[in-house]
């Protein structure tokens, strides 16, 4: 299940410019290479907070703060300069750190790490729309793509548990499907969906592996492979809607 067989991503144009916004991450910089890799790719923007970006010479790296608006603008402004942009790809996420932790019970509830977790997962990808969505050209297939997770998805939350992530990605789902509503109507070819990776051997990951069944725990390239896949697979019908690494939708 770890083998990402590459198909070129037929849907979109000929000579793809894709920006990758979390490239330091495991599943931001797989994709990151991925794309890199691909004839049909012309460069790849790697935007991060930290870290270097993947060695290639399509590869030019910006650094964007989630935190910091005008990083997020000033990265935009770089990536306008030679055209427009195709793909636009949200790797960033958190589920711990050292202000957040998943809480087991309302008991443990922290305004601030609830904050934290609604800033990092569902405000910084949308200032990232805000700024990136008015690049994607117009004439033909673009994609905007946010990495949520299924448990965003309140229809099928029947563990519980992990209050701040749940929340935030659940927000984050909302805001897709309003940002692809807006963007219909400017822009009728754009796909605009998250995506759910499955899991996948990450940092955000590491902590929480013991529990997941021999075979779906996917390295960052098998993911890589399998969500760009999904995202040529998809039109604008499907537009503002969660997808699932294997393509299917999962009800918000
Ligand atoms: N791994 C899984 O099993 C899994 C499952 C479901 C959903 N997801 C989602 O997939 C996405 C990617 O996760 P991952 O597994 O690749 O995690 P990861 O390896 O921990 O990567 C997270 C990325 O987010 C960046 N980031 C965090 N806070 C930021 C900020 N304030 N400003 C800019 N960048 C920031 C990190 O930058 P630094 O390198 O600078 O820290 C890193 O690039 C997340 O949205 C996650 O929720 C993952």
């Amino acid at each position: 299940v770890n083998d990402p067989a590459i198909t070129s991503l037929r849907s979109f144009g000929p000579l793809i410019r894709a920006a990758i916004i979390g490239a330091s991450g495991g599943i931001g910089r797989a994709l990151t290479e991925n794309l890199a890799a691909r004839s049909e790719v012309e460069c790849v923007l790697a935007c991060a907070r930290s870290g270097p970006a993947p060695e290639h010479a399509k590869v030019l790296r910006e650094t964007i703060e989630l935190e910091d608006e005008a990083s997020i603008a000033e990265a935009a402004r770089v990536a306008a300069v030679d055209g427009k942009l195709d793909l636009v790809i949200v790797a960033t996420g958190v589920l711990y750190d050292r202000e957040v932790a998943p809480e087991k019970t309302w008991r443990v509830l922290d305004g601030g790490a609830l904050t934290r977790s609604f800033q990092i997962n569902a405000i910084g990808p949308a200032l990232v729309a805000k700024h990136f969505l008015p690049l994607l050209g117009r004439n033909r297939k673009t994609a905007f793509a946010a990495l949520s997770a299924r448990v965003g998805s309140i229809t099928d939350n029947q563990l519980g548990g992990w209050y701040a992530y749940r929340a935030s990605k659940a927000a984050l789902n909302q805001l897709i499907r309003t940002l692809a509503i807006e963007l219909a109507r400017r822009n009728p070819k754009t796909v605009c969906v998250g995506l759910h990776p499955g899991t996948v051997d990450t940092a955000l990951s590491a902590p929480f592996q013991s529990g997941v069944p021999e075979g779906k725990l996917f390295t960052p390239a098998f993911a890589a492979a399998r969500l760009l896949t999904v995202l040529d697979d998809l039109g604008p019908q499907d537009s503002g809607k969660l997808f699932a690494w294997n393509g299917k939708a999962i009800p918000f």
